[in-house]
């Protein structure tokens, strides 16, 4: 009876959390979501088990289903990208197989299949997630060993990022990862290590390395010497042997990339001096003559200000709150046409007629001196695993075009994610409760673009942004005070 009534609450309950075909990996806050309700899920459902057959209870749930412990927090469980990666692998395992265990003969506790299925990360999440950790590995250059270091995968787990790696023939990767692969294969493991060998000499021929080629070739057959397969792919190869590797390594790497890894930032190194700090009060505006803002001028041209301590603490957590049921994978505007992208990794949804994104807009009219007739709702966002959003400029070269970029950071990043603008060679780095300002338009309404700007990838933590954007339309009488020199 009291399963009866535990699940009929599940049920309701889930249908709000999750609907089909829901994607997880493009937003780490959604996997930590997904972690919550598994544990939840699973208590309800061992009850439900017991009541079958108490004889059952501990062969039909193997002992890892039921480390889904109480005391560890989903937020803090995701926060390492290659966790979250392994988290997903490990959920969908155990629901398929908790699935198949209820069609087999635990049919009394079948209503738990129809709260399951939406759950299910699906096999694109899988390989989203280990295509945001191949990002991490190019734009950081890591090792996987360095990836790895706080969350290790084991060779199952590493294989199947090789595999993603390879089919974006991303050879150097995929073959880093086959050989992580390999040196943790046990008898467990599912991947085989003929199949490694076989990978690791495609992978490391694609690149160009062809005595190494031959050599995890020449392995392979070692192995097994009645593979035919193997033996024709030995001879291709030593008869290549003769041509110089004409394959050139890739080390070509973007001014984006360098500013991610921190190993340029003009910002440090020349235009100190023009940079400054003061408080504001939004040119004299009444509501911030008592409660001045803590303005920052982060970069001159063009001129990219941060204020500090633009939104309460109760304020971001209520925007997350909110956004959280609604988020769906963010989407890329250009040319007229809309669709999510690789090159745009997070979840996000427009938020308006609530009361909080009213009075963060009021703050964002006080503080710019613009007008917001004519501005966005506030759009939030949260990064998936490796989550970046690569180079754009946010101007959609229209009429009545967004004139200014209004970007708050709701959470901190413990590392990676910073905002880089390659153009002029400065990276800004996400502070909770600060927001970014810069203008994508010169004043004569051209693009300036030199703010083209990217997210970079999430290295460790859940990132959360809110961004608005200011139009045109309706600042023909103000004159901006804040950026005085705006040209
Ligand atoms: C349920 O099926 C599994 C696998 O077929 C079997 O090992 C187990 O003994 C079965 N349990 C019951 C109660 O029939
Ligand atoms: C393989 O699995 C068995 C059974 O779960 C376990 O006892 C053993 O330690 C595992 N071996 C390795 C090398 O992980
Ligand atoms: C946000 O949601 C959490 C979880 O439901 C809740 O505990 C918290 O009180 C909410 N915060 C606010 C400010 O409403």
């Amino acid at each position: 009876m009291a399963v009866k009534e535990l699940s009929v609450f599940m049920v309701c309950f889930w249908i709000v959390c999750a609907d089909a075909g829901h994607e997880f990996f493009s937003s780490t806050d959604q996997i930590a979501q997904l972690y919550g309700n598994t544990k939840d899920l699973l208590k309800v459902f061992s009850q439900c088990v017991d009541a079958e057959n108490v004889e059952t209870t501990k062969s039909v749930l193997p002992n890892h289903l039921l480390s889904y412990s109480d005391s560890e927090n989903p937020e803090e469980a995701v926060r390492d990208p290659v966790a979250a990666y392994r988290l997903l692998r490990q959920m969908r395992n155990d629901f398929m197989y908790i699935v198949k265990r209820i069609q087999l003969n635990l049919t009394r506790c079948e209503e738990y299949q129809n709260e399951l299925d939406p759950m299910i990360p699906q096999l694109e999440d899988l390989d989203g997630a280990a295509s945001g950790l191949i990002k991490l590995q190019e734009i950081y250059k890591l090792h996987p060993e360095d990836i790895t270091k706080e969350t290790s995968l084991n060779a199952d787990e590493a294989f199947n990022v090789g595999l993603v790696a390879y089919d974006e023939d991303k050879f150097q990767h995929a073959f880093l990862w086959f050989l992580y692969s390999l040196d943790r294969l046990t008898e467990n493991s599912t991947t085989t290590e003929e199949e490694l060998l076989r990978f690791l000499s495609s992978s490391v021929y694609h690149f160009g390395s062809l005595s190494v080629a031959i050599y995890f070739s020449q392995r392979l057959l070692n192995l097994d010497p009645s593979n035919d397969e193997a033996r024709v792919q030995l001879n291709r190869l030593l008869h290549l042997q003769s041509n110089p590797d004409i394959f050139p390594l890739n080390t070509e790497s973007s001014n984006y990339e360098a500013l991610c890894r921190g190993e340029v930032d003009e910002r440090i190194s020349k235009r100190q001096r023009a940079l400054s700090c003061r408080y504001s009060t939004g040119g004299g505006n009444p509501r911030l003559m008592y409660a001045p803002v803590k303005e920052e001028v982060e970069w001159d041209e063009p001129r990219i200000i941060r204020y500090h301590d633009i939104i309460s603490d109760r304020e971001m957590e209520i925007l997350k709150n909110i956004s959280r049921p609604q988020l769906s994978r963010s989407e890329v505007y250009r040319s007229g046409i809309t669709k999510p992208l690789k090159l745009r990794v997070s979840q996000s949804v427009f938020l308006s007629d609530d009361p909080v994104e009213a009075g963060v807009s009021q703050r964002i009219a006080d503080v710019t001196g613009l007008s917001m007739e004519s501005a966005e709702s506030l759009l939030v966002q949260n990064y998936g695993v490796g989550g970046a959003f690569e180079q754009h400029i946010d101007a959609l070269e229209i009429e009545n075009d967004r004139i200014c970029t209004f970007l708050i950071y709701l959470s901190d990043v413990e590392m990676g994610g910073a905002t880089v603008f390659p153009k002029v060679g400065v990276a800004v780095h996400p502070k909770k409760g600060s927001a970014m300002l810069w203008y994508n338009l010169h004043r004569n309404g051209e693009v300036n673009w030199n703010t083209e700007h990217a997210g970079c990838p999430v290295l460790m933590g859940n990132k959360w942004v809110a961004n608005k954007w200011i139009h045109e339309f309706g600042q023909e009488f103000r004159s901006p005070c804040s950026l005085s020199d705006w040209e």
